[in-house]
Formats: structure tokens, C-alpha cells, sequence
């Protein structure tokens, strides 16, 4: 089947949602006219920061501005491109920074900048584009892989790391220089190798020795322990693996992020509700519905890609389960997605802006949107 014929059947769910979507939406920009940061989380119904310590650099200051473009697609409301135009300015004190900036250049920068230069050629845009890509670049290790984080953690890298792939891809797609993509394409192969499991889950963090990338260690990260299946972590490795099969066409790459989707599907089917991490404690009922929401999205790009209707079905599980019990469509909070979990040893339920911007992502992918935010 189709993905237009799949979209086609779900049109009530998508009118639904979108119609959601377009009331609170103009609420979440309300509330954030004028603040000196870019909204992360929600504190007694006001819009709140990502840590102090961390300031502009905060690792999720691109999903504000990208849900901002979210509303500006679904809607053609300038407001949102106004608001999405300032957040995407403030974030050039993170390039003078330049300190405190990790992997997650591509979550700041690709679905901000690359999205404005994508919609509107603004050359400033581009710029930024290629100042992030360059700084990921730059976190190259030729012993296989990018390093996520400062400090002495010279060769630890991630899960997450394979959605900032996409800036690579994107920058050489722009000016035609394949380093960029050939190191996505590098850091992907040595993740399928050493963070994919055989039962379809996957390590969030594994450490490699910087000089050989002989693999060390595998802690626990923001999952239950080391050897368990932090289910955000999952959801980054399905959308992640299916978008570097778009850029690449690497079969490879999409049958790792069916493996890792097929389990994901057996850990959520029975309420579609993400435990925080499919392998914490059996008496512990902690949730992150940010999972979820990142999941349908990935899901609905191998729905896609497959022509597979499992996929398809199980993003509007996924998202059914958010609106009926995780959405707040009223006017008590800024936020939509609420039940999400930092980390097993961080917040829990609470509300984080890019469980926001990958429902809206969703429903513009149902509503047969062409643009796309990776
Ligand atoms: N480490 C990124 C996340 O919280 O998903």
C-alpha cells in the first residue's frame, strides 16, 4: 500500500490532531513572546529554560524554533516564522560560545537554521547550516565514530548521534563536499556495529578507547543500566537508522531500524505508552511519552519507505496514546505532551519541547506535508 493510501484512511485522526494542534499552538507562542531563553520545559504554567549551567547551549534550543516552523506549515501564520526567526537568532550566542557545544549541533541547528534557508534562502541561514555542520565535523574521530560529549569523555559517543547525522547529509548535499555525508555514513556504520543489539535494542552510550575505537564500556545513560533498552534511545536509533537509509541508500541502515522498530513494537503494544526504559524494574510504571512521540514520527518515515502498514499502524497508536492520555490541549500549560522523562535517573513527567515539536512533526507527515524537517 501506498503511504498516500495509508494517510488517506487515518484523514479523521489528522484533521483531528491538526485541529488540536492549530488551538494550542497560538497559546505556546503567546506565552513565549519576549522571553530572554528558548522554552525546554514547563514550571507552573509558564514556559521554563533547559539548566542554567548549560544556558544557550542547551542541547534542545533548536526544537522550539522548529516547532515554531511546525505551526508556520500547518497554519502559513507569520507569527510562528517571526518567533522561529528570533529563537534561531538567539542561538548564535551558542556559536560565540562555542565551549559549551557538544554533537547536538544538529539538533540545534539543522531543524532552526536549515529550516529557514530550506523554506527561505536566507543566507544568514546558511550559514549557520555550515557553521554547525563544520563544528560536528570537527568531532570526527577517524577511529570510527563522533564524540558526543566535552571533558574527558574523548571517546564516548551515542544513540542520539544519529539524528545529528542528518546535518552531514544535508551539508553535502548543499555544496556538494562528500566528507560530511562520508562521515555520517562512518559513525553510522560503527553504531549499527556496536550499539544494536540482536534482540533489536540498543545501548545509549558506548565508550570507545579514542586511539584504537576498540569498544570499552556501555553504561547505563539515561536508561534503567547498563545492557537495558532506555526507550528514547530506541526511538532515536528507528528514526535515525531510517534517515540515513533516505540519504544513503544503504539497505543496511533501514533493516537496522526495522530490527529496532519490530521490538519496539513489542514493548509498547499493550497501552503504546513508552516505559521510560523497556528493561527498568517490573514494579516501576515509569513513562516517557517524549519516546512515543519521537517513535511516530520515525515510524511514519519507514511506513514510507516500506510501503509496510505495521509501521504506519503503530505511529497512529503511538499517537492516539499521546492525545488520549499524555496531551494537555488546554490552557493550563504551554506545553502539549506532558508524562515525559528526562532520564530513569533524571525529571520525571514532565513536559520537554521536542516530544511537542515530533507530534507536530507527525501530523504534518499525516496531513501529506512534502517538506521535511531531517
Ligand atoms: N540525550 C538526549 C535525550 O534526552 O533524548
Amino acid at each position: 500500500m501506498t503511504f498516500d493510501e495509508m494517510r488517506g484512511r487515518a484523514s479523521a485522526l489528522t484533521e483531528e490532531l491538526a485541529g488540536k494542534l492549530k488551538k494550542k499552538l497560538p497559546y505556546a507562542l503567546q506565552k513565549a513572546q519576549g522571553l530572554s531563553f528558548i522554552p525546554y520545559t514547563v514550571k507552573d504554567g509558564e514556559w521554563a529554560s533547559g539548566p542554567a549551567n548549560e544556558g544557550i547551549c542547551w542541547w534542545t534550543n533548536g526544537f522550539w524554533p522548529a516547532l515554531m516552523w511546525a505551526g508556520y506549515r500547518l497554519t502559513g501564520d507569520n507569527a510562528y516564522r517571526a518567533e522561529a526567526e528570533r529563537a534561531e537568532a538567539m542561538l548564535d550566542d551558542a556559536f560565540r560560545d562555542f565551549d559549551g557545544l557538544h554533537h547536538d549541533v544538529g539538533f540545534m541547528w539543522l531543524i532552526s537554521a536549515g529550516v529557514n534557508y530550506a523554506l527561505t534562502g536566507n543566507d544568514d541561514s546558511r550559514k549557520r547550516l555550515m557553521l554547525a555542520a563544520n563544528l560536528l565535523a570537527g568531532r570526527y574521530n577517524p577511529a570510527g565514530f563522533i564524540r558526543a560529549w566535552n571533558g574527558d569523555r574523548a571517546g564516548w559517543a551515542i544513540i542520539d548521534c544519529m539524528m545529528n547525522l542528518n546535518l552531514l547529509y544535508r551539508a553535502t548535499d548543499l555544496t556538494g563536499d562528500p566528507r560530511f555525508a562520508a562521515i555520517a555514513r562512518r559513525h553510522a556504520d560503527t553504531a549499527q556495529r556496536y550499539f544494536v543489539r540482536e534482540d533489536g535494542t540498543c545501548s545509549h552510550i558506548v565508550i570507545f578507547d579514542p586511539v584504537t575505537g576498540e569498544m570499552l564500556d556501555d553504561p547505563a545513560g539515561q536508561g534503567y543500566a547498563s545492557g537495558s533498552a532506555w526507550s528514547r534511545g530506541q526511538a532515536w536509533a528507528i528514526y535515525g537508522f531510517a534517515l540515513s537509509f533516505r540519504h544513503t541508500g544503504n539497505e543496511a541502515y533501514q533493516k537496522t531500524a526495522r530490527r529496532v522498530a519490530d521490538r519496539f513494537i513489542e514493548e509498547v503494544k499493550t497501552d503504546w505508552v513508552p516505559k521510560c526504559d523497556f528493561r527498568q524494574p517490573a514494579d516501576s510504571d515509569l513513562k516517557d511519552a517524549c519516546a512515543g512521540a519521537v517513535a511516530a514520527a520515525g515510524f511514519l518515515e519507514l511506513a514510507e519507505q516500506t510501503g509496510e502498514e505495521r509501521y504506519f499502524e503503530a505511529a497512529l497508536h503511538l499517537l492516539k496514546a499521546l492525545d488520549e492520555t499524555c496531551a494537555d490541549w488546554t490552557e493550563d500549560s504551554p506545553a502539549i505532551v506532558t508524562h515525559c522523562a528526562s532520564a530513569w535517573d533524571g525529571d520525571h513527567d514532565i513536559a520537554m519541547v521536542y516530544a511537542d515539536f515530533y507530534f507536530a512533526e507527525a501530523v504534518l507527515r499525516l496531513a501529506g506535508d512534502e517538506f521535511r524537517f531531517w
